[in-house]
């Protein structure tokens, strides 16, 4: 918004940003020129209201008053921007608001490039999105005093441990133990990842899966596997700060959340068990509220353009509206279910790796694996190869099967 304003030349403009010592330098980028004049408290020869920092775009061509009124009035010529910087009092309405302040990508190339080399800047500048300069060089600080080194990973990492998430979001770790994804998520992943970061036509990129299945057959682990192949930011929208109870702030809050991702582009949206948001009942506030949130982020899911892939997670799809998942709002819903028995095998047994010295033989899994079979009802034959009947154990209890044996052997070593 910012970039227009300067090219159109707007006469007054407003905008907010977290790193106001920057302004000059972005909106000489923005406005494609170098004469912008930074002014404090008052025009050169005029007066202004005390304590306000502007920027004055275009040449100084003053006039002889001092109210933004007349100002914008000389200014209407069309040749020079007044831009208010983080405005500390409430502005009259001539002027623009042009919301926050963008970080142009050749600023944020220019101060990546001095410190990795100009051969790295376009590995690690997806770790970077709706940064301001100052935080960048603070992250690529951070992020080589945390791991020795200044990578899309590191770089990730840092940002999800030394920065505060934007406020109705929740930055994922998506660090994770060990994870089988399955096959159709492979496939969906080799096909459509490499789209996602590079491509410059958005209707080649992937926009998001639904992921529906029982709880604990790894839907949320999926999501955060797909964030770390990508080596990009995973934020969860966090509907516990975004419900609120006063009329349209619930909304409000989800269009700030949404536009916030937009900014924070590339990087991965969770919608976690998308049915308790949307799933009918209502948020705290009632029913009416729940559909205006949810005509906001379809109207969001069809038309952004940004690189944000959303990854919806439900335990069931029919509590959902169809038109949340339908093509061209999210590309495809992909079913999650339970293991069977050779699957939780070598599940088990690529669990039990990641133990380490403490890792289990195949053979010591077995009856672990017999037992939990068993509990669910399954019928085992002897020795456990047999497996009749759909698949009712979850990934979620293999795993819980796995720690359950990893301690009673440390128990009987000690
Ligand atoms: N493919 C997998 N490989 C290894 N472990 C897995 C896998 N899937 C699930 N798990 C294990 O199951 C646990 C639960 O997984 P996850 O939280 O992703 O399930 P979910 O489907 O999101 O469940 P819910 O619907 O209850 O949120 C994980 O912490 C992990 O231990
Ligand atoms: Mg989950």
């Amino acid at each position: 918004m910012l970039e227009n304003a300067l090219r159109a030349r707007l006469p007054l403009i407003t905008v907010t940003t977290r790193d106001p010592l920057a302004s000059k330098m972005v909106i000489d980028s923005l406005a494609g020129r170098k004469d912008t004049k930074r002014c404090s408290g008052q025009l050169p020869s005029g007066k202004l209201p005390a304590g306000i920092t502007f920027y004055v775009v275009g040449g100084i061509k003053l006039p002889d008053n001092n109210t933004f009124e007349k100002l914008e009035a000389h200014y209407k010529t069309g040749e020079v921007s007044v831009v208010v910087v983080n405005p500390t009092q409430v502005l009259p309405p001539n002027f623009y608001d042009a919301g926050e302040m963008p970080t142009p990508p050749r600023l944020v190339e220019n101060v990546v490039r001095k410190i990795v080399g100009k051969d790295n800047v376009e590995k690690v500048i997806p770790a970077l999105g709706g940064l301001t300069l100052k935080e960048v060089s603070w992250l690529m600080r951070l992020a080589s005093a945390m791991h020795g080194e200044i990578t899309r990973e590191t770089l990730t990492d840092a940002r999800r441990t030394s920065f505060p998430a934007p406020a109705g979001l929740q930055q994922i770790d998506a660090e994770m133990g060990p994870y089988m994804p399955e096959k159709p998520l492979r496939r969906w992943a080799k096909a459509e990842l490499p789209f996602f970061i590079d491509e410059t036509d958005h209707r080649l990129r992937p926009r998001g899966l639904l992921l529906e299945g029982l709880p604990g057959t790894g839907k949320t682990m999926a999501a955060k596997w797909i964030a770390d192949q990508l080596s990009i930011p995973a934020y969860r929208l966090h509907c516990g700060s975004l419900f609120n109870k006063y009329v349209g702030e619930t909304e409000k809050a989800m269009v700030q959340a949404l536009a916030q991702v937009d900014r924070d582009e590339p990087c991965v949206l969770l919608l976690d068990e998308v049915e308790k948001i949307f799933g009918g009942s209502g948020g705290p506030t009632g029913e009416s509220i729940t559909k205006n949130v949810l005509g906001e982020l379809l109207w969001w899911l069809q038309e952004h353009r940004t690189r944000v892939l959303t990854i919806m997670t439900t335990n069931g799809k029919r509590d959902l509206p169809k038109e949340l998942y339908r093509p061209g709002r999210i590309d495809e819903t992909m079913l999650f279910s339970g293991v069977t028995w050779s699957q939780a095998l070598i599940l088990a047994s690529h669990i039990a790796k990641s133990y380490g010295s403490h890792h289990l033989t195949k053979a010591n899994l077995h009856p672990a694996m017999v037992a939990l079979f068993q509990a669910s009802g399954h019928k085992v034959n002897e020795g456990g190869m047999g497996w009749l009947g759909d698949p009712k154990v979850t990934q979620a209890s293999v795993s819980a099967a796995v720690v359950k044996a990893v301690k009673a052997k440390i128990a009987k070593e000690k």
